[in-house]
């Protein structure tokens, strides 16, 4: 016990005549949020056991004691151990369990460390991990997103500017234009994990540890890519939480974009998409209701790993080099964000892989005037200037307006007398196939470009 004035297991307190105030003790106990830092702790403590072995500070029966000790200690956490009132964070829990699986040679094994170096080192670990485990829930939502895009490749529905109808697209390029951003996500995990891979411990408080242990070991025996270059850079960096906020918050601005789509295209009025049963909620007033919850929650999500961003580069930005004790609520935004995500991106996996299209719905909200560009088109590839050929047209589309009908309505004489370039075939230009098919122009809405993409997404998933 480090702490003889009561029955509390502390890592510090020697040096106070007086003990904490239950009022610093409320504020400053972060248990409840690092909790489950414990098994990235647990393989760092053993790490530095070796390590300090190894630069001859512990002796092989020493190191032994401690990582056996630190394995039970493990299990007994894995089998349910939890914190006691006097546990101010998990690195102080594990010293407590230590000390009763092995005794006082747990007393050696914060020789040359420092919960400053110990906290950066498992909150990195544990990100490293989280990279991995939202790459995988990314590409969970890629996978069902190209799932819907395999079967839509015959469907046609507006594509929208403005949200105004604006060119008619097919069904599996809009899929696919939600896929794209999640696969720039998943190149911004990949960056985010290498920055994280970067060791601090070794770097003790701020200025390095005194004992001669191999960084180098450690790097290797941990999985990191590389060991930090400034104790005091080390110790007080926590670039890798905001990136990996950032791209969390990216992640969640897609899906939020995503569902906004979903939302609209799913209303009655749009039609073009049925949510499924396991993806529904009902109202407990108007029994008629099919409520797209799911993708309201995720679109709500966004503004919460969004604050979690903000918060930790506020927090961030007005401290001093070093540790100091603000960084300790890096984890809340951490934690909270990665879990949120984590929730989000199966839950839309699942719904977007329960939607129902409805592909008459679709074709039906093409009108003709969304042509209108290729019959502009048509006019240039007789001879026209576009800007010609775009009031041409446009005057077609106000008679068309003004008569209540479509543009290919209009009787040919119209068309004649707008533009002398107009032929018998002038009308074929209006057909929404003939508009798809002129696209396959490399990421263009034609059936060839389009399969290239979808080539191009199966090799992501
Ligand atoms: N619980 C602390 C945190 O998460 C551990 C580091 C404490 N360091 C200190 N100098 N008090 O940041």
């Amino acid at each position: 016990m480090t702490d003889s004035k009561d029955a509390t297991h502390k890592l510090w307190g020697g040096r106070f005549a007086g003990g904490p105030s239950p009022l610093l003790d409320a504020i400053n106990r972060s248990i409840g949020t690092d909790f489950r830092l414990w098994p990235h702790d647990v393989r760092l403590s053993k790490a530095w056991a070796t390590a300090l072995a190894a630069a001859g500070v512990l002796s092989a029966d020493e190191r032994d004691a401690l990582t056996s000790g630190l394995d039970r200690v493990g299990a007994r956490i894995a089998d349910g151990a939890v914190p006691i009132a006097t546990d101010e964070d998990i690195h102080t829990m594990i010293d407590r369990l230590l000390h009763e699986e092995a005794g006082t040679v747990a007393s050696k094994l914060h020789t040359g460390r420092s919960r400053n170096d110990q906290v950066a080192t498992a909150s990195r670990l544990w990100t490293m991990d989280a990279c991995v485990r939202l790459d995988d829930a990314v590409r969970g939502l890629q996978s069902a997103l190209l799932m819907q895009a395999e079967s839509l490749t015959d469907a046609v529905l507006p594509a929208y500017t403005h949200l105004q109808r604006a060119q008619p697209v097919s069904g599996a390029h809009w899929m696919l234009s939600h896929f794209w951003p999640l696969d720039r996500d998943r190149t911004r995990l990949a960056s985010a994990a290498r920055g994280t891979a970067v060791l601090p411990l070794g770097s003790g408080a701020i200025a390095g540890s005194a004992f001669p242990v191999s960084r180098e070991m450690l790097r290797e025996l941990l999985g990191f890519a590389a060991i930090s270059h400034n104790s005091i850079d080390a110790t007080g960096d926590r670039d890798f939480v905001a990136e990996t906020l950032f791209v969390c918050t990216m992640t969640a601005v897609h899906c939020s974009r995503i569902a906004e789509d979903l939302i609209i295209y799913g209303s009655s009025e749009f039609g073009f998409v049925k949510f499924g049963d396991g993806f529904s909620t009902g109202s407990s007033m108007m029994p008629q209701k099919r409520n797209p919850d799911v993708f309201e929650l995720a679109r709500g999500s966004g503004a919460r790993v969004l604050g979690d961003l903000v918060s930790m580069l506020a927090t961030i930005k007005g401290l001093p080099s070093g540790y100091s004790k603000d960084l300790q609520d890096d984890k809340r935004a951490l934690f909270g964000a990665v879990d949120l995500l984590l929730l989000v991106l199966p839950a839309m996996a699942g719904a977007i892989a329960e939607l129902r299209v409805d592909r008459a719905r679709m074709r039906a909200a093409v009108s003709s005037a969304m042509m209108a560009t290729d019959l502009a088109d048509y006019l240039v590839k007789k001879g026209a200037t576009f800007r010609e050929a775009h009031g041409a047209v446009g005057s077609l589309v106000r008679q068309a307006e003004e008569a209540g009908i479509e543009l290919n309505a209009l009787p040919h004489e119209r068309f004649t007398a707008a533009h002398a370039l107009f032929g018998d075939d002038a009308r074929d230009a209006l057909g929404v196939d003939a508009s798809l098919a002129a696209r396959n122009i490399a990421g263009g809405t034609g059936p060839d470009a389009v399969a290239a993409q979808l080539r191009e997404a199966r090799t992501r998933v």
